[in-house]
């Protein structure tokens, strides 16, 4: 067996850690859903855009694999073989070929089954963190390819910035454009709400007589051109989500969140994702300020925070 690191000085060596990552959520700035296809996905051709709501994951070394947790979601996520991180630790363990042994402890910020890829954004940590404490000297790519297995966003969470995503959302390809910030007011929900479920509503209004309205956009090439305008307006005119009638179909006091930023002053708003988070676009920083503060008073939701896109992908700090 070829060693995961060898005495070579240029080969990547196991770290002493601790190793601490910082990760990102991603909102889907468009996405367009395509059929059920024979493997239980959706094909799918999306927007990904990372934004400042950030979970934090370190690894040190152990002798067994052990998951910890702080913050959002405590007491509420498994952190069994089950966990998304446990999985993703286990699965590079095998394709490095090393034992998988170390100590994770997660602080998390991102809610829980709110569309944001909480789950998919913890496991690209673990592996970003895990490559480096076991000394594999992977590359992203690699990563990605451990990771496109386990959670379809996690790819672009390992990537980051924004970029497209095609496939089953595993496919990302980077958006070549003049960086822009973009400011944002996420509307956090009490609850989430299941992603299967809600991938199997939108198949079942789409077999109704009467299917919800398609997203009445140009879909990602659009978003693509008015992201280059660098223009609020533009932006916030092309934004679309395809699971959004489907989220409000089972939420439907969703509408009220959506109403409610409307009438903060917000640029746009949509469902992020599968929800039920909703996102809203602001002109700028004090904007995006003054949204949530009036989202805030409104209680249609339990927290509104605003953020900055797009960010790096997973990254040590
Ligand atoms: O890949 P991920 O774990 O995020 O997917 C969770 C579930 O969401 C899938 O098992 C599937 O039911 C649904 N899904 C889908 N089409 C996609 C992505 C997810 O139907 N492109």
């Amino acid at each position: 067996m070829t060693e995961a690191w060898g005495p070579d000085d240029d080969e990547p060596r196991p770290h002493r850690g601790p190793v601490k990552v910082r990760v990102p959520a991603k909102i889907n700035l468009h996405l367009a859903v395509g059929p059920l296809r024979p493997d239980g996905y959706h094909e799918l051709n999306t927007v990904y855009h990372a934004i400042s709501l950030f979970d934090e994951l370190t690894a040190r070394r152990g002798d067994t694999l052990t998951l910890t947790m702080e913050g959002e979601g405590t007491g509420e996520l498994e952190l069994d073989e089950s966990n998304l991180i446990i999985r993703a630790a286990r699965a590079l363990a095998a394709r490095g070929r090393v034992p998988a042994y170390a100590r994770l402890h997660l602080r998390k910020s991102i809610p829980l089954a709110g569309g944001l890829a909480g789950g998919s954004a913890d496991a690209a940590a673990t592996l970003i963190a895990c490559d480096l404490l076991w000394g594999l000297g992977l590359s992203r790519e690699e990563l990605a390819e451990v990771g496109a297995q386990l959670g379809s966003d996690i790819p672009f969470l390992l990537h980051g910035g924004t970029a497209l995503g095609t496939g089953h959302g595993e496919a990302v390809s980077p958006i070549l454009a003049r960086p822009t910030t973009w400011h944002w007011v996420v509307a956090i929900a009490d609850g989430g709400l299941s992603t299967p479920a809600v991938y199997r509503e939108l198949d079942r209004l789409r077999a109704t007589d009467r299917p919800a309205p398609p997203v009445p956009l140009g879909g990602p090439d659009q978003l693509m051109a008015a992201m280059r305008q660098r223009d609020p307006e533009i932006l916030g005119a092309a934004l679309g989500n395809d699971l959004q009638a489907a989220a409000l179909s089972l939420r439907p006091q969703l509408a009220d969140v959506l109403k409610a930023g409307h009438e903060a002053g917000a640029i746009a708003g949509i469902v992020s994702g599968s929800g039920p988070t909703c996102v809203f676009l602001a002109a700028d920083a004090a904007h995006a300020q003054e949204v949530a503060a009036e989202l805030t008073a409104a209680k249609v939701c339990r927290a509104a925070v605003t953020a900055r896109g797009p960010q790096p992908g997973a990254r040590v700090i």
